[in-house]
């Protein structure tokens, strides 16, 4: 059950992979339209023919167009696992995914993953899996979409020593943030767009809580720190409080919101630990980052010989996705023909990941005051007393009495100097216990100055 383009000659001589796809979505449909279109060629390049056993998916009634031809659906992915030399998971989520993975690689077959929630949850099962079979496990798709990532930290820099990554890596909140900044459009409105548009996951929580970013962060952190970073190691913070007055506020200081993963190594007196983090920042509008729009991603990786190198491209949607796991694809399937081993997961320097509130960031923080003599001298006080250096504070009247004119209500934007996360967690918590402090509106970090 070969999808070959009408017309095109079959190449008799080259040998055939059996190609299991699972899951024929936004992704798949576009990785089976390419294998369709491009047959012949990939059979070439790889010096094999992919044949495509069968494609799982949930719902085996819904036409999904040409190039999933309605014979080749079926609900029972347990049996195309087993059968197969190459399995595509392109169904995302933890379950099934994770069972029908380790099965596949079990009955000996190498495994082209988008999935970075179950990577970066099991990874490690997935990694072990691979090696106890001698099978590759191939991910480019999982980070940054269409952009070339995971094998530059993974291959092309493994002879250098990796600082830092920093970037944004979701398209979906790019594309959020973007509209809010550019047409002042809603969240809700926003978020629809880009979910109509094939770039949000199934639950666009996923997206808009940084948990995708944090997966991405995950997986980064442990390719280019050769240690083991789990989910539960990223520190994660979405966009959905970031506010229309926190996005004038940071137009007003030059600066716009983006939503970064960070993940870097610190040298510490004591030896190396890093930090990997997802979290809203102010940057710069001059910052090569501020101008990534729409659903673009676009990641500045800084290593000791390579300097700074700078990847940007589309990071979400169907066919730019699709071409990352053909990439994949490829090079396992070629790996398959003619032998050898992808690269293993590295994690021989376990280093160990830091607290958050052990880091210095800038921040800004907005909060709603009663507007009387000594409120100010207060708020500066408490951060102060906690070693936190103001560097600027805007006022704005909120609400004046009606009765006299006396100011009632303010709104104060204050930005800092770096310091301690932890300082700051102590700060807003005197706030949120201090009467003329009436609510704390944000509380965002300021990155790349
Ligand atoms: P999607 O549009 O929701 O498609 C998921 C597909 O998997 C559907 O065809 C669905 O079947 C099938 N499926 C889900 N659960 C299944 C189950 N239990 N058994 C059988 N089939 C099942 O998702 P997507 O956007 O293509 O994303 C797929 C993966 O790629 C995810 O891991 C995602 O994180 C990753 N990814 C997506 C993008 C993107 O821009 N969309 C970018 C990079 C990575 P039905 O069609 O019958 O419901
Ligand atoms: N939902 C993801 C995003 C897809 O918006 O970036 C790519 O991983």
């Amino acid at each position: 059950m070969s999808l070959h383009p009408a017309g095109s000659p079959a190449t008799p001589e080259l040998p055939s992979l059996r190609v299991a796809v699972l899951g024929a979505g936004t992704v798949g449909t576009e990785v089976l339209r390419l294998i369709s279109q491009q047959g012949e060629e990939l059979a070439h390049r790889i010096g094999g023919r992919l044949e495509i056993t069968g494609v799982a998916v949930r719902d085996t009634e819904r036409d999904r167009g040409e190039h999933v031809p309605a014979h080749l659906l079926t609900r029972d992915a347990e049996s195309l696992v087993r059968e197969a030399d190459l399995v595509i998971e392109v169904m995302g989520g933890i379950e099934p995914a994770r069972t029908l993975l380790l099965e596949a690689m079990a009955h000996g077959a190498s495994v082209v993953t988008a999935n970075k929630a179950l990577l970066a949850q099991d990874g490690a099962a997935l990694y072990e899996a691979a090696d106890a079979h001698g099978v590759d496990l191939s991910f480019e798709a999982a980070v940054a979409g269409a952009i070339p990532l995971v094998r530059p930290v993974r291959e092309s820099l493994a002879g250098d020593r990796i600082q830092r990554v920093l970037g944004i890596v979701n398209g979906t909140t790019n594309y959020i943030l973007d509209a809010m900044t550019r047409s002042g459009a809603s969240f809700e409105d926003a978020l629809a767009s880009a979910q109509e548009l094939g770039y949000a996951e199934a639950d666009p929580t996923a997206d808009v809580e940084g948990h995708d970013a944090a997966a991405k962060a995950s997986i980064l952190a442990s390719l280019a720190f050769h240690s083991r970073v789990r989910l539960t190691d990223v520190h994660c913070e979405g966009i959905t409080s970031v506010s229309a007055q926190d996005i004038s506020a940071a137009a007003r200081m030059g600066r716009t919101i983006k939503l970064l993963s960070i993940v870097e190594r610190i040298e510490e007196e004591t030896g190396e630990r890093i930090s990997a983090r997802v979290y809203p920042a102010l940057i710069p509008e001059e910052h090569p980052l501020a101008s990534v729009s729409e659903a673009y991603n676009a990641v500045f990786i800084e290593a000791d010989a390579a300097g700074s190198l700078m990847f940007y491209g589309q990071g979400a949607g169907g066919a730019p996705t699709a071409s990352a796991v053909l990439g994949d694809v490829v090079s396992a399937a070629r790996t398959r023909v003619h032998g050898g081993v992808g690269p293993r997961e590295s994690r021989y320097a376990e280093l160990e990941s830091i607290p958050l509130e052990e880091l210095r960031s800038a921040f800004y923080i907005s909060l709603t005051v009663e507007d009387r003599p000594g409120v100010l001298a207060e708020i500066a006080g408490t951060l102060s007393g906690y070693g936190i250096s103001i560097s600027t504070i805007h006022q704005e009247l909120l609400e004046e009495s009606a009765e006299t004119g006396a100011p009632v209500r303010a709104h104060i934007g204050i930005s800092t100097h770096r310091a301690l996360e932890s300082a700051m967690t102590a700060s807003l918590d005197v706030f949120s216990s201090t009467a003329t402090v009436l609510s704390i509106d944000s509380v965002l970090r300021i990155e790349g100055e």
